[in-house]
Order: structure tokens, then C-alpha cells, then sequence
């Protein structure tokens, strides 16, 4: 098989350009680099690169790393081929036919992908003709105007449940792909293949790359289920997909947040009022990978189920999977009991426009669910509505935020502000310890610390020579990375392989963050000027510690000698002396 298509495909495409598709990058200062928030694992501070000159990406938060295919691979879960294919289709570059599919299970996949896409097609053409008139009768009678039925694909299934089926049988498409793609299921008896979606209005559900990969299909009537969705299927799998992403993306990354409903129709109704960085998770439970899709094109989202219980439920759940990922929150609750596509509808585009815009910060809608669970008529119930809602606030971003959040809180618990804003205060204040100690530390490492580390991280040379004595440091102790070599040193010393991620894995919150931010700075001074090998770098690294610890040894006992002196005694004094003296000349 000629790779001379896939080096003339990688270097036709800009692999800055393909991640960009996926990741928010921005550009690191003059560097090549570009940086983001890593698609393949969850974290808070940007360790995910792409460089442009070199063409790859690497993760070293995670690891993650390789060239423009690997990455469509990885993050569309990919086979070799189909991440070719992908690329060159988006790309328009065609593809040599003896590059088509070699695995079966690539395959298989190609062929149910195109299934979808001809039953979108069939479906199309029935809410166009002759029997797609009650179809387009109900959405008229929703509002929804053909434009936007074209804008999101809407078709429908025929009644008679043979159409598809007779449509494949035609072509001859063999009987795993037609088992597989979820559009037609077997008879039970007398063979033959019958139709899965009947007498429907049918929504596509596409990928983030657009291409259709299953359906759902709503009743035009009472008919049970209200909405039938396809199986999942090799291409198709619920946790990992988001009605409309693949149109909302844009807008989501201008505007910097997304709108999370939970139906096909709230995406329709409000993507039809002009809003349209809508997705919707379908009526099932939100996931974390459906988070991390979203993060990936915005920062914060807005919540907006509907108005009953399950919705509050299923918004209060989403809340905690928004801040783990770390994600900024708001919460769009709509009055009169109306879904976003009945309120757009009932009370038009501007009123719904204006409700988003004014919807509240996650903390808020806590705190009025709070009132509700808890009894707040007494001292009791208002105290256990506060804990309930504690570890909440101390997640909450901005000072001025959370003092305003405090003091709303106080007010609609009914509780005195000043012991709570002490509790918040606290609360506060530990997260910001928490959070301060990495970057302060940062300011403490010495340029010889920068080396030696960066040396560590990527020489397998230096980490053979001068691991198995790290531990053995002059001053390891005083050391602002002191944490993150000894990690190093009992990883080498405990044999095995050596990564990053291990490294990462062993360290605490600001052991990671600290590491983070090491390895991303471009302040390494020997970075670019050294021709010394690398083990000799190191060696050089290592002796400045050592003398930079000595000369801090020497710094403290100056200052015990002084403090002996003044305070009378002498013979104190005077062995300290001699203990500087026998550390040698500076
Ligand atoms: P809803 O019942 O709120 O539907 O379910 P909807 O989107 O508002 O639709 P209309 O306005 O009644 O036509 C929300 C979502 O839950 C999933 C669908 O994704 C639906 O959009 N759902 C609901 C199902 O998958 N199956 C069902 O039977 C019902
Ligand atoms: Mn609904």
C-alpha cells in the first residue's frame, strides 16, 4: 500500500487547522505551538500542544500524542483508513480506490455510515412528496417552517414499513450491514426485512463532522414510544453524541457558551429564534464525554431543561459534571411550565433571548432548589440547606461573585450573613491557598531546577545516570520541585518504564499544576543555547543545586552565628564557626 497518498495527504492538510476543528487553540506567543485543553483527559490548565512547523500534537498531561491521522483517529475513534478517508474527503482531496477500506470492520462501518445517509435521503423525499402531507400538516401545526425542517433534515418514514427495506434488498446489501445499521430489523418468521421507523417524522443525528449516524424518529400522533431511536450501532453510540453539535459548534466558540436543552424539538425551536449554539442531550443522562465535547468549543454552558422534576433533577446532576470538567454554569429555568421550543414559540425569540441572557449563575438555581428541599421555616432546615450548598460555593470562580453569591444566599436562607460569610470567607480562602501555591512556587524555581527537570523529563540518558541519586540531592529539601524529583527518582529507582503520565498520575493537585506549568514555560535558559550533551547539561544542573544549596547552608549558619554572638553565647557560637569553616572555601 503506497504511502506516498498519505504523506501527500498529511502535507496538504494543516493539522493546526484539523485540531482547531475539535480544541480551542490559541497560539503561544511567537512559538510555532499552538495550546489547549486536552480532548483526551479531563484537566482545568492547558497541557495539550500542537506545532505547526513539526505537524504533531502531544499531551503531557496524558501523553496523548502523534500526527494530523492519529488525532482524527483517536478523537472520532477511527481506524487508519477511515481517518484517511475522512481527511480527504473534508479536504477534497481524492482518494486512490486502492486506499478504500482493507479491515472488515472499517468496513462495515463505511457501509452503514452510507445506509444513513441514503435512508436521510429516502426520508427527505417522502416529507416532500404526495405521503409526507400529514407530516408536514403536524409541522406546521408546530411552527416549524420548511426552511428550517430543510436546515435540520427533517423527513419521513413511511407507514407501510417496507420502503427501506426493499430499497437495500435492492441493492444487494448483505445481510450483517443490513442487521447492523439499525434501519431495518429481520422478520421474525418467513425471512425478509421489514422497516424500524414507521409512519414518522424523522430527525437525523449526525457526528461532529456532520455526517448522519442514526435517527430519531417522533409520532405524528399518540403512538408509543413518542420518540424511537435508533440502536446503537458500530457508528453510532448515545453517551458520545450531542444533537445539532455539529452546527452549534461555530456559534458556541464565538459566543463562548453553549445552550444544553434536553429534546430534539427545544433544539428546532430555539436555533429557529436565531439562537443557534444549541445541543441537546436527548432525554438520556448527560455524560462525561458529552461534557468534554462541549468544553472543547466553549467555556461555559447554560442549562436549560424542562421546567418539571425530572428536568430539575437532571439539570442538578449535569451541574456536577459541568464543575468537574470545570466548566462555568448557568441555569435557565422558564416560567408557565413551557419547554424551550413551547416558550420560544408562546412568547417569541426576543422574550427567550432576553431569559437567556438573564439566567443565573448555577449557585443561584442551587440555592432556590435548596428552599425547596429544605424546611426553611426553621433554624434546623435553613442550616442543612447551607451545608447542602457549602461545597458548591467554594467552586465558584470570581471573588467579587462569590461575595455577592454569599450575600444572596444569607439573605434567601434567612440566615445571619456574618457567620456564614466567615464560613464562606474560609472556604474561600482555602481554595485560594490551594490554588496560589503552584503559581508562587513557579516564581521559586531556579533556572537550574527548569533544566535539570526538563532534562529528566525527556532524556532517557540522563534520567539512567542521574536517577538512582536525586535522592541524594544536596538540598532536595528546599526545593520548589522538590516533590515532583523525588516522584521522579523512586519511579526510576522502582525499574519499569518511564512517562509522563505515570509522573503526572503520582503527583497531588499542585505537584501537577507546578509540572504543568514548568513544562510549558519557555523560560528554560539552556534550552536553546546549550551544544553540551544532554547528560552534561544535567551534570552542569546539578552542581549549581548543589552549590546554590551550600551557599544557603553557609546563609543559615552566618545568621545562627549572629544571633549566638548577640545573644551571649559564645561557645555556641564559636562551634558553629568551625562547622562553617570546615565546609570549605566558597
Ligand atoms: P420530551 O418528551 O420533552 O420531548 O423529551 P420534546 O423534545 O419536547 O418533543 P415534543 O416537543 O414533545 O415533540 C425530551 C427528549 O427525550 C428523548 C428525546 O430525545 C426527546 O427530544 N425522548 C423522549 C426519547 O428518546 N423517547 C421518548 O419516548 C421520549
Ligand atoms: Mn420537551
Amino acid at each position: 500500500m503506497a504511502f506516498d497518498f498519505v504523506d501527500q495527504l498529511k502535507s496538504s492538510v494543516d493539522i493546526v487547522a484539523v485540531v482547531g476543528e475539535y480544541v480551542r487553540l490559541k497560539k503561544a506567543g511567537a512559538s510555532p505551538r499552538w495550546v489547549g485543553l486536552c480532548p483526551f483527559h479531563t484537566e482545568k490548565s492547558p497541557s495539550f500542544g500542537v506545532h505547526s512547523t513539526r505537524q504533531f500534537y502531544k499531551c503531557f498531561g496524558c501523553g496523548a500524542a502523534g500526527d494530523v491521522l492519529k488525532f482524527v483517529m483517536e478523537i472520532e475513534g477511527l481506524s487508519f483508513y477511515e481517518a484517511l478517508k475522512a481527511l480527504a474527503e473534508r479536504h477534497g482531496i481524492p482518494m486512490p480506490k486502492r486506499h478504500e477500506y482493507s479491515d472488515p470492520e472499517s468496513r462495515l462501518r463505511a457501509s452503514v455510515g452510507d445506509l444513513q445517509e441514503l435512508a436521510a435521503k429516502q426520508f427527505r423525499e417522502n416529507l416532500a412528496g404526495p405521503k409526507g402531507a400529514e407530516a408536514r400538516a403536524y409541522l406546521q401545526r408546530r411552527g416549524v417552517t420548511p426552511q428550517v425542517a430543510e436546515e435540520f433534515m427533517l423527513g419521513y418514514s413511511e407507514g407501510g414499513g417496507q420502503q427501506l427495506a426493499r430499497l437495500f434488498e435492492k441493492q444487494g446489501v448483505p445481510r450483517d450491514q443490513l442487521e447492523k445499521s439499525g434501519l431495518v430489523m429481520a422478520r421474525q418468521e418467513g425471512g425478509g426485512w421489514f422497516d424500524r421507523f414507521r409512519n414518522r417524522l424523522m430527525f437525523p443525528i449526525h457526528g461532529e463532522t456532520g455526517k448522519v449516524i442514526a435517527f430519531a424518529g417522533r409520532a405524528l400522533g399518540d403512538d408509543n414510544p413518542k420518540y424511537l431511536n435508533s440502536p446503537e450501532t458500530p457508528i453510532y453510540q448515545k453517551s458520545h453524541v450531542l444533537y445539532n453539535l455539529h452546527r452549534a459548534k461555530a456559534e458556541a466558540r464565538k459566543l463562548d457558551f453553549t445552550i444544553l436543552v434536553e429534546g430534539y424539538m427545544d433544539v428546532i425551536g430555539v436555533s429557529a429564534a436565531g439562537i443557534r449554539g444549541v445541543v441537546a442531550s436527548c432525554g438520556t443522562a448527560l455524560t462525561n464525554q458529552q461534557v468534554r465535547m462541549l468544553k472543547r468549543h466553549s467555556e461555559k454552558v447554560i442549562v436549560n431543561f424542562d421546567p418539571d422534576n425530572a428536568g430539575a433533577g437532571a439539570t442538578e446532576r449535569s451541574i456536577q459534571l459541568f464543575i468537574e470538567e470545570g466548566m462555568r454554569i448557568r441555569v435557565l429555568e422558564l416560567d408557565g411550565g413551557l419547554d424551550p421550543d413551547e416558550y420560544v414559540k408562546e412568547r417569541g425569540a426576543s422574550s427567550y433571548r432576553d431569559r437567556l441572557m438573564h439566567s443565573k449563575g448555577y449557585f443561584h438555581w442551587l440555592a432556590d432548589r435548596a428552599r425547596t428541599r429544605f424546611d426553611m421555616r426553621d433554624s434546623d432546615g435553613r442550616m442543612q440547606a447551607f451545608k447542602w450548598l457549602l461545597p458548591n460555593v467554594q467552586r465558584v470562580g470570581e471573588k467579587l461573585e462569590r461575595l455577592a453569591v454569599v450575600n444572596d444566599i444569607a439573605f434567601q436562607l434567612g440566615v445571619e450573613p456574618g457567620p456564614v460569610l466567615e464560613q464562606f470567607r474560609k472556604a474561600a480562602v482555602d481554595r485560594k491557598t490551594a490554588e496560589m501555591r503552584p503559581e508562587n512556587r513557579e516564581t521559586q524555581v531556579t533556572d537550574a531546577e527548569r533544566t535539570l527537570l526538563r532534562l529528566l523529563l525527556s532524556e532517557e540518558d540522563v534520567r539512567e545516570s542521574l536517577g538512582p541519586h536525586l535522592a541524594s540531592l544536596g538540598q532536595l529539601e528546599r526545593l520548589a520541585t522538590r516533590r515532583i524529583l523525588e516522584t521522579i527518582g523512586a519511579m526510576i529507582q522502582g525499574g519499569g518504564r518511564f512517562s509522563y503520565g505515570d509522573l503526572e498520575a503520582r503527583l497531588d493537585e499542585a505537584g501537577r499544576k507546578l509540572l504543568g506549568l514548568l513544562t510549558w514555560s519557555e523560560e528554560d535558559p539552556a534550552r536553546h543555547r546549550s551544544a553540551l550533551p544532554s547528560v552534561e547539561q544535567a551534570a552542569n544542573a546539578w552542581r549549581d543545586l548543589n552549590a546554590l544549596g551550600q551557599k544557603a547552608d553557609r546563609a543559615r549558619l552566618r545568621a545562627r552565628i549572629r544571633e549566638a554572638t548577640s545573644a551571649g553565647r559564645h561557645e555556641e557560637a564559636l562551634s558553629l564557626i568551625a562547622e562553617l569553616d570546615g565546609q570549605g572555601p566558597e
